[in-house]
């Protein structure tokens, strides 16, 4: 069962990102791409509030739309945009990723961070191709397992959370199979995870308690949480995300 989302969008409101990441990453990401053309047409899926956007845009100098299903994520990338002087670099779209419409080859770069896994990671890949330009970028931070020692109770979490989780190597085969070239591929620093994200929830979560203590459903949510931060707090050797740089081949 699907939990209810407005208790997850209480627990993910209000900080500075969504999921694991970090302006560094992105940009060592970024410096990964080689032949960026000048001013590219950028589309970041599942931007949430979009703090990888607005470094996408320094970076580029592009035009990006910054696509999400959660207006108020897209309400505030705009409200920061507008403030950073880089509106006119962006523009948000509320639609899903999974029914998203643009016509074939309208992108040169296609960014993914933490959220392609919500279609899974080969719908991902092929999901995106055909709206790539030839020889165009695909890049995506996934969570990935790190070693070939797995706690049976951190894979059991995230088989119940409906995720399914493969090796660094086991991606590039599926990235090589799907019509891509892997250029690189990196795993985000244990710190991504924490100074921006699970230390951050970590801190909201008792408030939360509080406000849902009548609430089995939504505590159960709100536990769920805290459980996903004590695993990683145990277990980060383990897994991880690992940001893959792809590149299109194309059909030629
Ligand atoms: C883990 S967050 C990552 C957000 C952002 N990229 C970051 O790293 O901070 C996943 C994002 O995907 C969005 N999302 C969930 N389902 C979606 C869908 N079907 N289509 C588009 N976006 C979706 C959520 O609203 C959320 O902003």
């Amino acid at each position: 069962m699907e939990p209810p989302m407005d208790v997850l969008y209480a627990i993910y409101d209000g900080i500075p990102r969504q999921g694991p990441g970090s302006n560094a990453a992105t940009r060592q990401a970024w410096s990964l791409l080689p032949d960026v053309p000048p001013s590219p047409g950028i589309l970041d899926i599942g931007c949430g509030s979009g703090i990888q956007t607005l470094e996408l845009a320094r970076l580029s100098g592009g035009r990006i739309i910054a696509l999400d299903n959660h207006q108020p994520y897209l309400d505030a990338l705009q409200q920061r945009a507008a403030s950073e002087q880089l509106a006119a670099h962006i523009e948000t779209l509320n639609c899903s990723m999974d029914a998203m419409e643009f016509a074939p080859g309208s992108f040169d770069i296609i960014w993914s961070e933490g959220a392609i896994y919500i279609i899974g990671f080969e719908r991902g890949l092929s999901v995106c191709q055909p709206l790539l330009k030839p020889g165009g970028f695909l890049v995506v931070s996934h969570i990935t397992w790190l070693t070939a020692d797995r706690s049976p109770e951190l894979a059991q979490f995230w088989h119940d959370e409906g995720v399914t989780i493969c090796t660094a190597a086991e991606n590039v085969q599926r990235i090589e199979q799907a019509g891509y070239h892997c250029l690189a591929h990196f795993p985000l620093p244990q710190a991504a995870w924490w100074d921006e994200f699970y230390h951050l929830i970590e801190q909201k979560l008792p408030a939360l308690r509080q406000t849902y203590r009548d609430d089995p459903e939504r505590l159960a949510v709100v536990h769920n949480q805290q459980h996903e931060i004590d695993l990683y707090r145990m277990y980060a050797d383990q897994y991880g995300y690992v940001f893959y740089v792809m590149r299109f081949i194309g059909d030629g």
